[in-house]
């Protein structure tokens, strides 16, 4: 059964039919997919839920799909698991990942906001799709598009990680690159989703897109053993994810399949796109632009669609605003490599490095814990590590004696 109950005005709280439209023509606010809460009640149970597929699909009653829809069947259900070694490097006993590097089928959190804006439109008609994107999403457009048989028309600025482009045309969509940055090739691709009906996810179809990323928040309750925990550090480009997985949360305890608690929700980005946290940083309401110039592109969105929504669940949770240098950033993405064995993108990075300054200045007690949202994969983003990895030794003839040459001078590297 689909509770879904068309949409609604997150300000003016106007109703609306489940049409393909962002905003509320009312009053510009933007628009959610409303419930029959009642319903859901009804309906869903922590044993439910635990009966339900290894995916993002044991949530279907909370999703704005119908029983039939099976785009993106294996997404999701992502591990989550104690992240010790890490935790003893930041100097902290409670540190948790969550990670969407391992996300089926292209290696981010994306591929939830896909499966749930994708079913949409095919349950509409829509033929074409596409997005704005700073790589990830352009990915897991392309990739879902030609598993389902959507045309896809990607849009991503061009001056993206080589990775990603790669990865993204190999499932052949009509991938266009834009000079300028994300902001530049989002407002075309408003005009365009208008102009020629396409299915935009992360346009006119924000909201179904926006309730994939609750289950990133739903699946951190559930395997923290049905707890929220006390803090949550989320990387922010447009702003959704933070508020969504808050928003995750906030449906469970309504649900009563958690108990009501506080938690922090942090929010973390590059110092060199940073609107949101500057904002938090100096108090201010209105989020002002920035122009992005930094390795984590995937967060580089200067005039993020979501800012004031995620500052406000910044500020309503009592987390904490935090923006970090691109060697931060590195130094993040090599500690999660070198401490737990994920290698994941500078999104991750960021995460890593705001946990360590939060930990650091007494932001995250010794005795709460903290679950980092890991959410994408480095293999798509190479560049911003080949400047300080890989540490190669080579090339050796292959023969002992060439070998015993070079290990004269490194094998201090395993003897103690
Ligand atoms: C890897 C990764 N993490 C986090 C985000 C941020 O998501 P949001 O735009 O919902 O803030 C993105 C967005 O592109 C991303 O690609
Ligand atoms: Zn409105």
């Amino acid at each position: 059964m689909a509770f879904i109950r068309g949409l609604v005005c997150r300000e003016c709280g106007a109703q609306f039919d489940e049409i393909p439209a962002a905003t509320c023509d009312r009053c510009l606010g933007p628009l959610d997919v409303a419930y029959d809460w009642d319903a859901v009640r009804r309906h869903l149970s922590r044993s439910a839920i635990e009966q339900g597929p290894p995916s993002m699909w044991r949530y279907r009653a909370l999703l704005p799909v119908d029983p039939t829809d099976s785009i993106g069947d294996r997404t999701g259900w992502t591990p989550l698991w104690p992240a010790r070694r890490l935790g003893e490097a930041l100097g902290h006993p409670g540190v948790f990942v969550k990670n969407d590097g391992a996300n089926h089928p292209t290696l981010s959190f994306k591929d939830r906001v896909v499966a749930t804006s994708l079913a949409w439109a095919r349950r509409r008609g829509m033929t074409v799709v596409g997005c704005a994107s700073t790589g990830n999403l352009a990915h897991a457009v392309a990739a879902q598009a030609a598993r389902h048989g959507f045309r896809a028309v990607i849009f991503v600025p061009a001056d993206l990680e080589v990775g990603k482009v790669v990865a993204t045309a190999v499932h052949n969509p009509i991938l266009i690159t834009v000079d300028g940055h994300y902001d530049h090739v989002n407002r075309l691709c408003y005009e365009l989703a208008e102009a020629y009906g396409w299915g935009m996810v992360n346009i006119n179809l924000r909201a179904y897109y926006g309730e994939g990323s609750k289950t990133v928040g739903y699946e951190i309750a559930e395997q923290m053993g049905w707890q929220i925990p006390d803090h949550v550090i989320v990387p922010m480009a447009g702003g959704s994810l933070i508020t969504k997985i808050h928003r995750a949360f906030q449906e469970f305890i309504r649900l009563g399949l958690v108990e009501d608690k506080p938690y922090r929700m942090h929010g973390a980005q590059a110092e060199g796109c940073g609107p949101i946290v500057h904002a938090f940083q100096q108090g201010a309401d209105v989020i002002t632009p920035e122009r992005p110039h930094t390795i984590a592109r995937s967060l580089a969105i200067g005039n993020p669609a979501d800012g004031r929504y995620a500052l406000r669940t910044i500020r309503q949770t009592g987390g904490q605003g935090v923006a970090v240098s691109d060697d931060e950033v590195r130094e993040g993405i090599r500690l999660l490599a070198e401490t737990e064995g994920i290698f994941t993108e500078p999104a991750g990075g960021v995460v890593v490095a705001a946990a360590a300054r939060l930990i650091r200045e007494g932001h995250i007690p010794p005795d709460e814990s903290v679950v980092l949202a890991i959410t994408g994969h480095g293999l798509k983003t190479l560049e911003a590590v080949t400047d300080v990895r890989p540490q190669v030794y080579g090339p050796i003839r292959p023969n002992l004696d060439a070998f015993q040459a070079l290990w004269d001078r490194i094998a201090s590297l395993v003897t103690p």
